[in-house]
């Protein structure tokens, strides 16, 4: 007998973690948990699959990187959730890719940014994400999948 398909999904999310989250489970854990990145990524993409979509991820600690995943990601994603670490704090080129390749796109952070230093209050991407989600930890990338799922249900 033949193994069972892969399920099709008609979704796909692209994941984008920026730099410094390849060391979640060991990077300062009383903030950011103890959960690993290939834990969450997959967390992410069990969750994804429940929910009809295809979840990807992908990290990089290079902002060009970054970058050239957006555009890679152009017809081939429907949406996007990005943690882009410090680099959404910093990184109008991160925004003007997202923008750029008209990806609707949730920022997520795990820590509550707005809780910490001052410098982590801005984000270079939140005006123009569909929404933004800190401070629940990984709970908070499977709400944002969650609600790129309900706006592609609603919105065709
Ligand atoms: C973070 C918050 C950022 O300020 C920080 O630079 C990170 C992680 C978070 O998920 O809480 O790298 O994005």
């Amino acid at each position: 007998m033949s193994p069972p398909a892969e399920p099709t999904h008609r979704l796909q999310i692209g994941v984008l973690h920026g730099p410094n989250l390849n060391l979640l489970g060991v990077r300062e854990p009383s903030v950011y948990g103890t959960t690993t990145l290939e834990e969450l990524n997959a967390q992410l993409v069990a969750h994804g699959s429940a929910l009809g979509a295809a979840v990807h991820c992908v990290q990089s600690n290079s902002e060009g990187v970054l970058i050239d995943t957006v555009h890679a990601w152009r017809g081939t994603m429907h949406g996007v959730v990005v943690n882009a670490g410090a680099y959404a704090h910093t990184s109008l080129a991160l925004r003007d890719a997202l923008q750029g390749v008209s990806l609707p796109f949730i920022e997520v952070h795990l820590s509550n940014v707005f809780a910490r230093e001052p410098e982590r209050h801005h984000s270079m991407l939140a005006p123009a994400a569909l929404g933004v989600i800190v401070g629940l930890g990984a709970f908070g990338y499977r709400a944002a999948i969650e609600a790129l799922v309900h706006r592609f249900a609603t919105v065709p």
